[in-house]
């Protein structure tokens, strides 16, 4: 894709400081996004009418509206594994049929969510127990794509949360799984292995841990195992009964699979119902990204503006700031969705790419984070363009002024990035502590920049409703930005090459074989973990 013309309209745009477009009464409205109950307002950014056209001649030129309905109609879109795109379909749950290779998938699609509901509620009610009765603990056992999502979402929907305890292993570190088992009762735990592949080897090593903790106090302990697979020979083989086996097809891809069987222990602990408030907000993201107009498309208009920011005026990363604690794993689940989905240089037609590839993607919850690297954000020399996000209401009635101070501090910022801080400001500020030179050397540090881009993302509430929009949102978008960028957002042949190493080194880390062959670095550091360990 050809960026020029959006280069050159950023760099124009960005001469004129964001503050001074508020000169115009209409800027707030004229640069948002209002949908449903969502709003984006991407107003205190540089984005002006000519740059937002040069974005929205992106968008037409790469043809996203026809990929869009590529991907909605089961074609295979994934060209490098050969595969439809159709997470969507798991949370189709009024929609028609979705065909892949001639045929509909919903009633498999249906069926399974049917089976998981059974499933969860049977545990929730116990009708389903462990050797000591009534499931008290539920472990998931996964990684990347089978941990962040689920993991993100039930922390998320804390307050809907009225089923069994929900813990998830991810590290093959052996003290993940430790520190999770320690205080647990085997004969109560219900063990959830989730692996799309069934062969990653974190998630198999843990779940073989995991399968000897329970084998000390439980008879039978495949019995309180489930896995959440596409594969269901080998979980035939990890010896889990077929009854307790939730598959998918290959058409989900990891990081797109929460809505499905990897989500079921989210839907153990907040119970069916909230999942299925959680699918139909996805839902209602697929069919606003599929009908609304480019300039009215949240998904779009989200994506436009990261296009803006990293292609467009050469940021190299993106700061995720959501004003909710219970979004703190939110910015962990974005990061793989992606930059797993979009950290790629080669275009899909097997060229390099001439431009930059998707953004670094990082953050933490506010009101955390402006105690610790906002410093760099409004003072740094690098801009970081912020991704803020909050809600209309908390859930703790009760405490409604602390909901008030953390929507303050989330508006602060991003109009504290914006404004800055002049010299002569800083000045009076410190003008009845110092004179002369020291009172010009304290005012410079007090200086602040200002014209940082953000945007910010208000929702009613964090329900299960708004959270699937939200994600759904952002899975969109990274489709949306790996489509303008010519990148096949579905594939993730970069993680290969260290589980390949990792393989072949874990012999010379137990000094079952040598060092030879091995650069120099590596070969002092093995000798180091190995002299070390006192092995
Ligand atoms: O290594 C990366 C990856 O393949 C992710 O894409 C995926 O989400 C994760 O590993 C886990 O894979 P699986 O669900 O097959 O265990």
């Amino acid at each position: 894709m050809d960026f020029t013309n959006l280069k050159s309209a950023a760099k124009s745009a960005a001469k004129t400081p964001i503050l001074n477009r508020f000169d115009d009464p209409d800027r707030a409205r004229a640069f948002s996004v209002s949908a449903g109950d969502l709003l984006f307002d991407y107003s205190k950014t540089s984005i002006d009418s000519t740059g937002r056209q040069a974005l929205i001649d992106l968008f037409e030129r790469a043809d996203v509206a026809s990929r869009r309905d590529a991907m909605f109609s089961g074609e295979a879109i994934n060209e490098t594994e050969g595969r439809a795109v159709l997470h969507t379909a798991l949370r189709n749950l009024d929609g028609g049929p979705v065909m892949v290779g001639g045929v509909d998938v919903m009633p498999g699609v249906l069926a399974t969510l049917k089976r998981m509901e059974t499933f969860a509620n049977d545990v929730r009610e116990g009708r389903f127990k462990g050797e000591g009765g009534q499931i008290t603990d539920v472990v998931n056992i996964g990684i990347g794509g089978s941990d962040l999502g689920p993991a993100m979402a039930t922390l998320a929907l804390a307050p809907y949360h009225d089923g069994p305890r929900c813990h998830y292993v991810s590290n093959v570190d052996a003290a993940h799984i430790a520190d999770t088992l320690r205080s647990l009762d085997a004969r109560t735990t219900l063990v959830v292995v989730a692996s799309k592949t069934f062969t990653t080897i974190e998630t198999m090593t843990n779940a073989a841990t995991a399968k000897a903790w329970m084998s000390e106090s439980v008879a039978h302990p495949a019995a309180q195992f489930a896995a959440l697979s596409t594969a269901a020979d080998k979980t035939g083989a990890f010896g889990i009964d077929p009854e307790r086996v939730f598959g998918f097809e290959d058409w989900v891809g990891g990081r797109y699979s929460m809505w499905g069987p990897i989500g079921l222990a989210l839907m153990i602990a907040t119970g069916p119902e909230s999942f299925r408030a959680f699918l139909k907000g996805g839902a209602w993201m697929d069919q606003h990204f599929q009908v609304a107009a480019p300039q009215e498309n949240l998904p779009v208009m989200l994506a436009l503006t990261g296009i803006w920011h990293n292609q467009g005026l050469d940021h190299a990363t993106r700061a995720v700031l959501p004003y909710e604690q219970r979004l703190s794993r939110l910015p962990a689940y974005l990061q793989q969705l992606e930059m797993e989905s979009n950290g790629k240089s080669t275009a899909m037609g097997g060229t390099t790419l001439t431009d930059n590839s998707g953004p670094i993607v990082w953050g933490e919850p506010g009101t955390n984070g402006q105690h610790a690297f906002y410093q760099l954000i409004h003072q740094g020399t690098r801009v970081v363009p912020c991704e803020f996000m909050v809600a209309a209401q908390g859930f703790e009635a009760d405490l409604a002024h602390q909901h008030r101070l953390l929507v303050a501090n989330c508006l602060a910022q991003s109009e504290a990035l914006m404004r800055g801080r002049t010299l002569d400001e800083a000045r009076a500020i410190v003008a009845d502590k110092f004179e002369g030179a020291e009172l010009e050397r304290q005012a410079a540090h007090r200086v602040f920049p200002g014209n940082r881009p953000s945007t910010t993302l208000v929702y009613p509430k964090l329900t299960p409703f708004v959270l699937g929009q939200i994600i759904a949102l952002y899975e969109h978008r990274v489709f949306v930005e790996g489509a303008i960028l010519g990148i096949n957002s579905y594939d993730q042949w970069g993680v290969e090459l260290g589980k390949e190493l990792a393989k072949a080194l874990e012999p010379v880390v137990a000094g079952e074989v040598g060092t030879d062959g091995k650069d120099g670095s590596t070969a002092q550091l093995v000798q180091a973990v190995q002299r070390m360990s006192g092995e």
